[in-house]
């Protein structure tokens, strides 16, 4: 990983960082581009400052209906992931990211689409605040999206890994997701090798996507910190 920061004089709040770092993405939207875009607060902040140069582009593919809405509602046009070959870069938040660019996604319950759209682009640029940073990923909960008829067989499986297992409900009621389905969230898991544990996780009949980004890991983080935009390049 090499890295290099651009300095500003001030403090800023969290969500200050997210600003900073939603502006500074921008840099790597091509002119005439269809651009990929995630979701989470992080990401909302880069749609914010993507509206202001919308008419450069032609306009995104989605990773969720809550960034769709977002994006439709600025003037961004919304292209159906079919409509469109390839994208340039994609861009999104993480839950946690380590020093190789592997990262745990799916706090906002778009792990599924947000694959999907990464997985169609040759950049990832991964935007985040410092507090996402971390060595081993897995102290932020692993969310895991399932088939609902399969959720205690799986949750049975993280356990024999040393994981517990947690449906995620929305009030009373499990959270749907997008796709129409549930998700896991596992506690105390230990993630030293994301690429195999990816792959394992995967073949486990019933998951439908697992939340971490391994194989479509980060190409670069632009990271905000107190000292201004940290740009951290992997190989
Ligand atoms: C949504 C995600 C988000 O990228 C992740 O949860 C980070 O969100 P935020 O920018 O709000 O911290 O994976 O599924």
């Amino acid at each position: 990983m090499t890295s290099s920061t651009s300095t500003s004089p001030f403090a800023p709040t969290q969500d200050e960082l997210k600003a900073l770092v939603g502006r500074a993405a921008l840099q790597y939207v091509d002119p005439g581009s269809i651009v990929g875009v995630g979701t989470g607060s992080t990401v909302n902040k880069f749609i914010d400052a993507l509206a202001g140069v919308k008419e450069r582009i032609r306009g995104a593919v989605s990773s969720s209906e809550a960034s769709t809405a977002r994006l439709r509602a600025l003037g961004i046009a919304v292209f159906d992931a079919n409509e469109v070959d390839a994208l340039a870069v994609y861009i999104d938040g993480a839950d946690e990211i380590d020093a190789r660019g592997y990262m745990i996604k799916g706090g906002g319950a778009a792990l599924t689409r947000e694959k999907i759209v990464a997985a169609m682009a040759s950049r990832f640029i991964c935007i985040a605040d410092a507090s996402k940073q971390v060595e081993v990923l897995g102290r932020y909960p692993l969310p895991v999206e399932v088939i609902p008829m399969a959720a205690r067989q799986i949750a049975r499986r993280f356990a024999a890994l040393g994981g517990e297992a947690r449906l995620r409900l929305q009030g009373d009621e499990p959270l749907v997701t997008d796709n129409g389905q549930h998700l896991l969230d596992v506690h105390g898991l230990h993630i030293e090798a994301p690429l195999a544990f990816e792959s394992e996780v995967n073949q486990w009949p019933g998951v439908v996507t697992v939340g971490v980004f391994a194989r479509q890991k980060a190409t670069l983080c632009l990271l905000g910190t107190a000292q201004g935009v940290q740009t951290l390049r992997y190989d």
